[in-house]
């Protein structure tokens, strides 16, 4: 009864779902079985006390709903296909995926159906970092373990374990290796425009603030800083004004992700202007997704530092941890790589007191490469 009662909800919840925009697939047909051993910080309620569910005993499925940003980007992509490949039937789960195509309203929306779904396990790569209590709270009351992604929930603590990676460190290793390539190149004076990534998310946050502050040790010059949200068209678009308003007057630009760099090389292009290892521009990038680190290899992007979008592996260790009743970490960064055009600027960057070494990018770096 349960399971009927699930499976006609989850068809009202497809429904109106469409109806707000996002998009909610099940990538696999089991039914729903509630974790009885979930104990963690975030499932604490009486639903998560409750008896084991009728499916449990026999073997049946883990549900897990994963409430996606969108598909902005490579990087979003490989993050999807983790999951998919990670949450699949054959390794005994139910996935309900959900593309919020960066709306937060339905990214809160989709969240919601999921707890009226009745899900184990829910999955969550916020749009933005605030506005999440509320929810986060439902989630708690109906006894579903919540588990971060990527990008924080920075207004809430009312989840398990958060998995992703550390943005303001990202934009401090970018700043240092400028830093380091502009004295080995002997430029002096540093004028630089920043493409922002979507406007609100940890990930622009970070990186952000990171960089800025690194351009502030130095005295370096932002002349610009906008948002071309993580997409290759809004890099172009951002591109081509600021080749309008400040034609001649920079020497750096940061795309703060590979699909926005892409489209500010197209910018430049038609505007004239040359970059990366032989050109007038110096370019980097976020992600390090493999058709971005082509063009590092290349030398048309200066620089990439590398955002891991492999998450879902350790996602499915801390539903492991949660389903023997053991409590997960509450916070798991992955690791990450710089890459770089030439080998001119030292082997290593330093950030808060941590020596990483600088990768240069050959083709057989970029065969070992997953995504
Ligand atoms: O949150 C991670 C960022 O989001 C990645 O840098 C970007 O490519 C994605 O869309």
């Amino acid at each position: 009864m349960k399971k009927l009662f699930s499976l006609l909800l989850a068809s009202a919840l497809a429904l109106s779902l469409g109806a707000c925009g996002g998009s909610t697939t099940s990538e696999s047909t089991g039914s729903a079985a509630t974790s009885e051993a979930a104990t963690s910080e975030a499932a604490t309620s009486e639903a998560a006390e409750s008896t084991p569910a009728e499916g449990e005993a026999s073997g049946d499925l883990i549900t897990v709903g994963f409430a996606q940003v969108g598909h902005e980007s490579d990087w979003r992509t490989a993050s999807t296909k983790s999951a998919q490949d990670i949450f699949s039937e054959a390794n005994g789960y139910n996935l309900l995926f959900n593309d919020a195509d960066n709306d937060s309203a339905a990214q809160l929306e989709a969240v919601r159906g999921f707890i009226q779904q009745g899900v184990d396990y829910i999955i969550i790569d916020p749009i933005v970092a605030t506005g999440w209590d509320t929810v986060l709270t439902e989630c708690e009351d109906a006894g579903i373990p919540v588990i971060v992604i990527d990008r924080t929930i920075d207004d809430s603590d009312k989840y398990v374990s958060w998995v992703g990676s550390n943005f303001k460190d990202e934009g401090l290793a970018c700043g240092e290796w400028l830093k380091a390539y502009a004295d080995a190149k002997g430029i002096t004076e540093i004028n630089a425009l920043v493409i922002e990534g979507s406007t609100g998310a940890s990930a622009t946050i970070g990186r952000t603030e990171g960089f800025k502050e690194v351009a502030d040790k130095y005295g370096w010059n932002i002349l610009d800083s906008q948002s071309g949200d993580f997409t290759e068209a809004g890099g172009q678009e951002v591109m081509e004004s600021f080749c309008q308003s400040y034609a001649g007057q920079f020497n750096v630009v940061i795309c703060q992700n590979d699909n926005e760099a892409f489209g500010a090389m197209t910018a430049m292009d038609t505007a004239g202007v040359t970059y990366g290892v032989d050109g007038d521009v110096i370019i980097v990038s976020f992600d390090a997704n493999k058709p971005a680190l082509q063009e590092v290899m290349e030398g048309n992007l200066n620089a990439n530092f590398e955002c891991n979008p492999m998450a879902a592996p350790f996602v499915e260790e801390i539903i492991q941890q949660l389903e023997a009743g053991e409590t997960p970490e509450k916070e798991i960064y992955m690791e990450e790589s710089w890459f770089v055009a030439e080998d001119i600027a030292g082997e290593s960057i330093t950030v808060n007191g941590v020596e990483q070494p600088l990768v240069v990018v050959t083709q057989e770096v970029l065969d070992a490469r997953p995504y």
